[in-house]
């Protein structure tokens, strides 16, 4: 049967992937940004899973203005880079795993959440950097990819609630798929960061950090926190978050923190990382 084994959540900040692409990682600025994920390389490596069901948020890349999912899911074989205005990122085609993700949304539908089904798709930044971050720069990348896009750009967005209990269904579906799949959910976007407006540049460390506290220990809690707080707490783009609480409904209530790092500056957001894994 397939299993979900842990569950890895980071920012996904383009101008990370730029650094990378344009070979800056070690300069002063981005060494310890990388740095933050040395252990996690080593660590995916160890873990080899087969399949990530990544979740990130398109940035008006595939999907324009007119057409905005709330929740899709990517049944494709693959997905190339998105050209996002300087052209695709130099990173390998995203390869699925159609199987799956047609059993994901098979049974995630009839637990009565709707997912918007994706034959054909680019992935923007939200999904190639973490990509990146986690496993270097390959000539292929070592995983099959189900791209999970949630809607955080447009107003208004899912709730916690019920990004929590999408993780949750997903997780569901995943015990019910009947091939050997170590399987992997990565929550991605945050943490506070807002890119418009008078209040741009914002960051919130203490808030932050309690909600990755109570993230790992109390998620009810956390999946009850209103759209009004993230605004206000971790300005306009910190609502991306709502995408870990998807992650994190996919593992068990108890979970062990087997890395965590939060550091700013990096661009314009709070840059946090986190690897959890499934106790019980
Ligand atoms: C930045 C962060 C994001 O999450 C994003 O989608 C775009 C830009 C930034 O930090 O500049
Ligand atoms: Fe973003």
């Amino acid at each position: 049967m397939a299993r979900i084994t842990s569950g890895v959540a980071t920012s996904h900040v383009p101008a990370v992937g730029a650094a990378l692409d344009n070979g800056r990682s070690g300069e002063p600025y981005w060494k310890p940004v990388f740095a933050g994920y040395d252990f996690s390389k080593q660590w995916i490596a160890r873990q080899k899973p087969d399949v990530v069901v990544l979740v990130y948020n398109d940035h008006a890349s595939a999907f324009s203005l007119d057409i905005v999912p709330t929740f899709a899911i990517g049944c494709a074989p693959a997905f190339p880079p998105a050209d996002e205005g300087w052209g695709p990122r130099p990173v390998p085609v995203v390869e699925g795993h159609p199987e799956l993700a047609s059993h994901i949304a098979q049974s995630v539908i009839q637990q009565d959440f709707d997912l918007t089904i994706v034959h054909k798709m680019d992935v923007d930044h939200g999904l190639t950097v973490p990509m990146s971050l986690m496993f270097g720069q390959p000539e292929r990348w070592p995983v099959r990819v189900i791209p999970v896009p949630v809607n955080v750009v447009l107003f208004p967005p899912p709730s916690g609630r019920r990004c929590y209990e999408l993780g949750k269904a997903i997780r569901r579906a995943v015990d019910s798929f009947d091939q050997d799949l170590n399987v992997q959910v990565w929550g991605t976007g945050g943490m506070s960061h807002q890119l418009q407006g008078p209040r741009a540049g914002l960051i919130n460390r203490e808030w932050d950090n309690h909600w990755l506290d109570r993230l790992i220990e109390s998620p009810e809690e956390v999946a009850r926190i209103p759209h009004i707080e993230y605004l206000r707490e971790a300005g306009s783009e910190g609502v991306e978050l709502v995408m870990w609480l998807i992650m994190r409904g996919a593992l068990n209530p108890k979970v062990r923190t087997v890395h965590r790092f939060y550091h700013v500056p990096a661009s314009n957001t709070a840059l946090g990382h986190v690897i959890l894994e499934n106790m019980g």
